[in-house]
C-alpha cells in the first residue's frame, strides 16, 4: 500500500550510519569535548526577535553550556546584541533574571550603569577610580546575528564560521519567516537527559502512531500511507529537514469543526495544507498532502513549520545529562475572536502532544546509561537522527 508514497531524498544519504553508539557518548568527559568541538564553533539560536519588540527590550538567558549568563537586548539603535550578564567592576550578575524594557542597566552592587548598547556610561564616585577609561569598560560582547527574526549567538574566538557559512544553502530560504507569526505560548522544562536525545525526540515521525495515539491518533498518513512515511528528507551539510505527510482521510471531530469553522486550521494538519506564499524553506520538496516540516538546525534547535503556525524548540545543555527544553509556539496574527478560539483549541491539544514527546526522555537516558546496550538502531524513518549523529561525529573528529 505505502509503495504509493515516494520519499524524495536530497543531499548525501550514503554516508549515514544506522547503528549509533550513543551510550558511550553520554559521559561528562564527552560533554566537555562537545562543548569545544561542537558548540564553540556553532551558531546557536537563543531567541525570537519578537521577544525584543522595542529599543530597550531585553531578556536574560542563563547559559550553563558556557558557564555564563547573557543579556540579549535591543539597543536604542534598534540592533539586537548579546553580552555577558556581568558588571565589569567586580563581576556582579548585572540583571538577575527575567525580561523587560529599560533605558539602561544599573548594577545593584555599586551603581555602575551601562547603556542598552553595552557601553559603560556612569561610574559612581568616578574620581576614586585610577586610570578610568570608560570607553574600554563596556559589557563583554558575544557575537550576535539576527537572521530573519531568529537571534543566534556564537562563542568562537577563532571565527571558524560566519552565520552564512554555518547555514549553508538554507541561508536565504527563510526570509521573514520567524517574525511572520505571533508568539502564543512559551514554556520550558529541565529534564534529566542528554541534549542530543532531546533533539532526536523531535526529529522523527516514526513515533507519532504510538505515543500520540490518544491525542492525535490520525493526524498523519491515511489509507495510502499507513506507515506515515515522510514525503521528503533533506540532508544538508550540517542541518537537516523533512516534511510530514498529512492524512487526507481525516474526519474532523466535532470540536475541530467548531474550532476551525471559519478559520485557518492550525496544529492538527489533517489534510493537505497550503504552502503557497511561504519562503522557499517551507515545504522545500513541494510535497503533496503536506502537513508541516521539521528542521534541525544543528546542533540544538528544532523548527516545526507551517504557513499558519510554527514552533521553536530550544535544547540548551545544562550538563552531560541535563537539558533545558524551551517550547515557543507561534500562530498567524489573530484578527477576530474566532481566530482566538481556534488558536486556544490548537494550543490545548498541542500542549499534550509535546508532553508526550518529552515523556520518554528521562527513561531513555536511564536505559542508555545502564550499560545494557552499546548502540541504538535507527530506521530509515529516523534518517534525520542518522544525520544528526553523522554531523556530530564529523565535528567531534575535526581539529
Ligand atoms: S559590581 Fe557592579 S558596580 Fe560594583
Ligand atoms: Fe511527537
Amino acid at each position: 500500500m505505502d509503495e504509493a508514497v515516494k520519499t524524495k531524498l536530497a543531499g548525501q544519504v550514503e554516508t549515514l550510519n544506522h547503528r549509533i553508539p550513543i551510550p558511550e557518548r553520554l559521559s561528562p568527559e564527552q560533554f566537555e569535548l562537545e562543548r569545544e568541538k561542537i558548540f564553540r564553533p556553532a551558531w546557536i539560536p537563543v531567541a525570537n526577535a519578537g521577544d525584543l519588540p522595542k529599543p530597550g527590550s531585553y531578556l536574560i538567558k542563563d547559559f550553563e553550556l558556557f558557564n555564563t549568563s547573557l543579556i540579549i537586548v535591543r539597543g536604542s539603535d534598534d540592533v539586537i546584541r548579546a553580552f555577558h550578564n556581568i558588571c565589569v567592576h567586580r563581576g556582579n550578575k548585572l540583571i538577575r533574571s527575567g525580561v523587560g524594557c529599560r533605558r539602561n542597566f544599573r548594577c545593584g552592587f555599586h551603581g555602575w550603569v551601562y547603556s542598552t548598547e553595552g557601553e559603560l556610561i556612569n561610574v559612581t564616585d568616578a574620581q576614586a577610580v585610577k586610570d578610568l577609561d570608560m570607553s574600554k569598560m563596556g559589557l563583554p560582547p558575544i557575537k550576535t546575528e539576527n537572521w530573519n527574526g531568529l537571534i543566534f549567538v556564537n562563542f568562537d574566538d577563532q571565527d571558524r564560521f560566519t552565520l552564512k557559512n554555518w547555514m549553508g544553502d538554507w541561508y536565504g530560504q527563510y526570509d521573514g519567516y520567524f517574525t511572520s507569526h505571533e508568539k502564543a505560548a512559551s514554556n520550558y522544562v529541565d529534564l534529566n537527559c542528554n541534549w542530543s536525545l532531546a533533539v532526536n525526540s523531535f526529529c522523527e515521525g516514526y513515533h507519532t502512531m504510538f505515543i500520540h495515539a490518544n491525542t492525535m491518533g490520525d493526524y498523519q498518513g491515511g489509507k495510502k500511507n499507513p506507515q506515515r512515511r515522510r514525503p521528503y528528507f533533506e540532508m544538508a551539510e550540517r542541518h537537516n529537514r523533512y516534511s510530514a505527510p498529512a492524512n487526507p482521510d481525516h474526519k474532523r471531530s466535532p470540536a475541530e469543526k467548531i474550532a476551525y469553522a471559519n478559520d485557518r486550521p492550525l496544529i492538527i494538519p489533517s489534510f493537505g495544507m497550503d504552502s503557497s506564499d511561504t519562503p522557499q524553506g517551507i515545504n522545500p520538496g513541494n510535497s503533496e498532502n503536506w502537513a508541516f516540516d521539521v528542521q534541525e538546525f544543528f546542533p540544538n534547535f528544532v523548527l516545526l513549520s507551517e504557513k499558519n503556525w510554527h514552533i521553536e524548540l530550544y535544547f540548551m545543555p545544562i550538563d552531560h545529562q541535563r537539558t533545558r527544553i524551551q517550547v515557543d509556539v507561534f500562530h498567524y496574527p489573530a484578527k477576530k475572536p474566532s481566530d482566538r478560539i481556534s488558536q486556544e483549541f490548537a494550543l490545548s491539544r498541542g500542549r499534550n502532544v509535546i508532553l508526550e514527546d518529552l515523556n520518554t526522555l528521562e527513561a531513555q537516558q536511564k536505559g542508555l546509561m545502564s550499560g545494557a546496550i552499546s548502540h541504538v538502531h535507527l530506521t530509515q524513518q529516523e534518517m534525520a537522527l542518522q544525520h544528526h549523529w553523522k554531523v556530530y561525529s564529523d565535528m567531534m573528529e575535526a581539529n
